[in-house]
C-alpha cells in the first residue's frame, strides 16, 4: 500500500493560519511519491479545500471526528450531510482525546464509522492497545474491510515519548489479528527524527505537534525522499 502522513491539527488554527499552511505547503516540491491528507478542524473545511483548490497542491483532506447520528435534531454534532461539498476523503475517528475529552465509545466510534462509509469517507480508526479487541468487535465486517486502523497510545501522544518501533510491530500484529489485513498506521510523538523508522514497520503516520508548523511538516517528509 502507498504510504500515508496525516496531519492532525487538532484544534489549532484559524482561517489566515490554514491558508497561509497550505499556500506554503504548495509552493515546495516534495520527493515523497505517498499520500499526504490534512485534518483540520471543522470551520476550516472551507478555508483549507479552497485552497488547496487554488493552488493545485497535491493534499487531501480529513475530518477529525463525525457524529453519530445521521442529520437531524442533534445540536452541534456535525454530520455526513454537513460535509456534503466537502468531499473529506478519510475521517479520524475515536481519537483517544476524543475518548477521554468528549467519553465517546466503542460504540458511538461503531455508528461514526458506518456513517462515514455510506458518506464514501474511509474511517481511520484509532486504537490503543487495551481495546483493540472491544473496538474491533462493534465494528461490521464491512467496516473492517474498508478501513484504516491507526496504533496510537495515549502516552505518547504529545509527550515526545514516541512508542518503540519493535511495539509498534507487534501491536501491528495484534490490530491484524483482530480487523483482519487493514492497513496499519502509526501515531503519538511522530518527528522527523523517527518518522522513517515507523514506515518501515507500518503503512503511514498521524502527525499531530509536528504537523502544525509548515515549515516542520515539510522537513518531516522530506526525509522520505
Ligand atoms: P502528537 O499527536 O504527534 O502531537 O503526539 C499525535 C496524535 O494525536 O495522533
Amino acid at each position: 500500500m502507498e504510504k500515508i502522513v496525516i496531519a492532525n491539527w487538532k484544534s489549532n488554527k484559524n482561517k489566515s493560519e490554514a491558508q497561509h499552511w497550505v499556500e506554503t505547503y504548495s509552493k515546495n516540491r516534495l520527493a515523497f511519491d505517498g499520500k499526504v491528507v490534512v485534518a483540520p478542524a471543522f470551520p476550516l473545511l472551507e478555508t483549507v479545500s479552497t485552497t488547496i483548490k487554488k493552488t493545485g497542491c497535491n493534499v487531501q483532506l480529513a475530518v477529525q471526528t463525525l457524529s453519530s447520528f445521521p442529520a437531524g435534531s442533534y445540536t452541534g454534532g456535525v454530520s455526513i450531510k454537513n460535509l456534503e461539498g466537502f468531499s473529506p476523503s478519510y475521517a479520524i475517528l475515536g481519537h483517544s482525546e476524543r475518548r477521554r475529552y468528549f467519553h465517546e465509545s466503542d460504540i458511538d466510534v461503531a455508528k461514526q464509522a458506518e456513517l462515514a462509509l455510506e458518506g464514501g469517507i474511509t474511517p481511520v480508526i484509532c486504537v490503543d492497545k487495551e481495546y483493540v479487541a472491544s473496538q474491533a468487535g462493534m465494528l461490521s465486517d464491512e467496516v473492517k474491510q474498508n478501513c484504516i486502523v491507526a496504533y496510537e497510545p495515549s502516552a505518547a501522544i504529545g509527550s515526545g515519548k514516541s512508542e518503540d518501533v519493535g511495539t509498534v510491530k507487534s501491536v501491528k500484529a495484534q490490530i491484524q489479528n483482530n480487523f483482519g489485513e487493514v492497513p496499519v498506521i502509526y501515531g503519538g510523538s511522530v518527528t522527523e527524527q523517527n518518522i522513517a523508522e515507523y514506515l518501515i514497520v507500518c503503512d503511514g503516520v498521524l502527525v499531530g505537534s509536528a504537523s502544525l508548523n509548515v515549515e516542520q511538516f515539510l522537513a518531516l517528509l522530506n526525509v522520505l525522499s
